[in-house]
């Protein structure tokens, strides 16, 4: 009993508790070597995915952004077992996140997959890919960043790509699955195992004058 809560405190060091919610951060707040790459994983679930991208670039950190706390500790103790030194996890809003916490052109990557498609069209105002996100996207990753975006509802997709044509700070590249190494994350293992189609694109910050 004194050891599984020594434990799990032990895992809760894995959750970054910004210093203020009300200011942007510095990237040095977050990890200690503002020089290394930084990636975002937007509603990182229980954390499968971020901890196997993190134990494959050591070189680089990676933070989790979750809402839900149950989910939080599991992503905490995933990258305590792991001891995984690269990897954190924020218990906040993604919108939040991107469009008022994180620091400017902080970003190599970001990554949103499989976020909550909220089927229902009373509750498509939820959807988190809409002009704002897209401006604080386009704040957050340095020159030269990638959003990664992948789901399986066809329709929102398609909301989605409609709302990312529109920027002009954002322009579309290739994804073939072999392009680089990208681990499954638990909801695409989920689909892909009923069959489901999987839906991906791939964006890069391009300037915009
Ligand atoms: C469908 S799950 C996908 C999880 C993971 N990305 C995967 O592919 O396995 C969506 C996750 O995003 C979280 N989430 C949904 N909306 C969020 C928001 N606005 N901010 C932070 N997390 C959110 C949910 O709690 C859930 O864990």
């Amino acid at each position: 009993m004194v050891l599984a809560s020594v434990a799990a405190v032990d895992a809760d060091r894995f959750q970054y508790f910004p210093p203020d919610y009300f200011r942007k951060l510095r990237k040095a707040e977050v990890f200690p070597d503002p020089e290394r790459p930084l990636e975002v994983d937007l509603g990182c679930g229980d954390g499968s995915f971020l901890a196997a991208l993190a134990a494959g670039h050591p070189g680089r950190d990676f933070l989790g952004v979750e809402r839900l706390l149950g989910r939080v500790r599991k992503v905490c103790r995933k990258i305590a077992r792991a001891g995984l030194a690269n990897a954190k996890v924020l218990r906040l809003e993604s919108g939040y996140t991107l469009e008022w916490l994180l620091p400017d052109a902080c970003a190599a990557r970001v990554h949103l997959l499989f976020p909550d498609p909220w089927p229902k069209k009373k509750h498509h105002k939820r959807r988190l890919v809409t002009p704002e996100f897209c401006a604080g996207l386009e704040r957050v990753l340095e020159p030269g960043g990638e959003f990664l975006f992948k789901t399986d509802h066809a329709e929102y997709f398609e909301e989605a790509m409609a709302v990312l044509a529109g920027r002009d700070r954002l322009g579309e590249v290739d994804w073939p699955e072999d392009a680089f190494p990208y681990p499954q994350t638990d909801f695409e293992r989920l689909w892909r195992g009923q069959g489901k189609a999987i839906h991906a694109a791939r964006f890069v910050t391009v300037r915009s004058d």
